[in-house]
């Protein structure tokens, strides 16, 4: 039987959180896992001779490609100055509350042209797609300007479309409150203008909202999040990061398919999440640059482990943006495992098949399971524990897409 591709003889192949070979090959056809198994039991089945094309991954770990579930990776301008701030002292929620932070962003985004926010997005795919990542959503929410949010939309469509890495998009026009402008109004004008231009424009499958002190209030994210849902697009949530609001139990109360952040969450929280079937978002990268408390993902997974959740029962995102400039989900999971005292495995899966729970995906995405999409990471060590352990590098050398090598 001929295939489009064997990858074959890697030290290790990490299929799912639960099955690890060692010495194993993976056949891809049409873009699919095929088959994964030993070395020697695949070779007889599909002789090297008959694969369209061949990758030697000999002494090396072959992983799912990383799905990060949660980036606002297309902006434009440069917040570097905000690190240097940050580091003596002044807070997220004071840059923001003096037109700094996302307010800053929103400017140079609303200048840009449409070029430089494609060429801008492009570059960062270019660089997450070498760290491995081969899925990721990227939301809007730097133009809080109906024609800038639909700009930003058609942009992350654009970007879809020309680049190997699969960009999944999320409206978040309730990212901040415009500068000048009184929230309820502006939900008001999310509600009744943005929301059904977006669902026009057909891009977005996702709705996020920043719930938080100086940002939106559990009821505004309320309005916000039940009127996407009347559209179709499926709820999701910055919830529970800066202070306790109240943000998961309306996560769980609609239907979110994930509520991110959670530093503040409580217990009752987390049950109310796992109970509504919602999947928590871990963001290491912003709190390691921030320089504050992780989230509690340990108490989380215990949780998950006495309500009888499914593993993964979380997941890990890279939080890209420029506030947390860090594309590599290789960082996030060394991140995981010293700063939210994950083991490394359970960082792996959050980072791939936990990403996919957090997108509502469940076709395989994050697993090299017969019949899931073949986006697979080559890593250029032995074993996959090697991500998370060796980092300031990256530690990912082949990608492939689709069953491609892309990378
Ligand atoms: O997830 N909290 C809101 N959004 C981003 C930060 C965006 C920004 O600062 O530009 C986050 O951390
Ligand atoms: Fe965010």
């Amino acid at each position: 039987m001929t295939v489009d591709l064997l990858l074959h003889d890697a030290s290790e192949v990490l299929v799912d959180p639960d099955e690890q070979l060692e010495n194993a090959s993976v056949v891809v056809d049409d873009g699919e896992v095929v088959a994964t198994g030993p070395a020697t039991e695949i070779e007889r089945e599909y002789p090297r001779e008959n694969a369209s094309r061949t990758v030697d991954a000999s002494g090396r770990a072959v992983i799912p490609g990383f799905v990060d579930s949660h980036t606002h990776a297309l902006f434009a301008g440069d917040r570097s100055d905000e690190f240097a701030a940050k580091l003596r002292g002044k807070t997220y929620q004071e840059i923001l509350a003096e037109g700094g932070g996302i307010h800053r962003t929103v400017e140079a985004v609303r200048e840009a042209s449409r070029e430089t926010l494609l060429d801008n997005l492009l570059a960062e795919l270019d660089v997450l797609l070498a760290h491995g990542t081969t899925t990721v959503e990227v939301k809007s929410g730097y133009g809080l300007d109906l024609d800038i949010e639909l700009l930003m939309l058609d942009v992350i469509a654009e970007a879809d479309d020309r680049h190997p890495v699969d960009v999944v998009a999320t409206f978040m026009g309730a990212h901040a409150v415009p500068r000048q402008e009184d929230a309820d109004e502006y939900v008001d004008r999310v509600v009744d203008e943005f929301l059904p231009a977006v669902t026009e424009q057909g891009v977005a499958s996702f709705n996020d909202v920043f719930c938080d002190e100086g940002a939106f209030t559990v009821e505004q994210s309320r309005r916000v999040l039940e009127a996407g849902a009347e559209y179709g697009l499926t709820p999701k949530i910055h919830a529970e990061e800066l202070v306790r609001t109240g943000a998961a139990q309306l996560a769980a109360d609609v239907g979110a398919a994930s509520a991110d952040h959670l530093l503040m969450a409580t217990r009752e929280d987390v049950e109310a999440l796992y109970e509504a079937g919602v999947t928590p978002v871990f963001l290491p990268g912003t709190a390691f640059g921030l320089d504050t408390e992780y989230a509690h993902a340990d108490e989380f997974l215990a949780v998950a482990d006495e309500m009888g959740v499914d593993a993964p029962a979380i997941a890990i995102a890279s939080d890209l943006n420029p506030n947390c400039y860090a594309q590599s989900m290789g960082f996030a999971s060394t991140l995981a495992c010293v700063g939210m005292k994950l083991p490394p495995m359970d960082a792996l899966a959050a980072a791939t098949v936990g990403g996919a729970r957090a997108l509502n995906r469940s076709d395989g995405l994050g697993t090299l399971r017969e019949g899931a999409p073949a986006d697979v990471a080559v890593v250029d060590a032995p074993t996959a524990v090697h991500v998370p352990y060796n980092f300031g590098v990256n530690t990912v050398d082949t990608v492939i897409k689709g069953g491609r090598v892309v990378h």
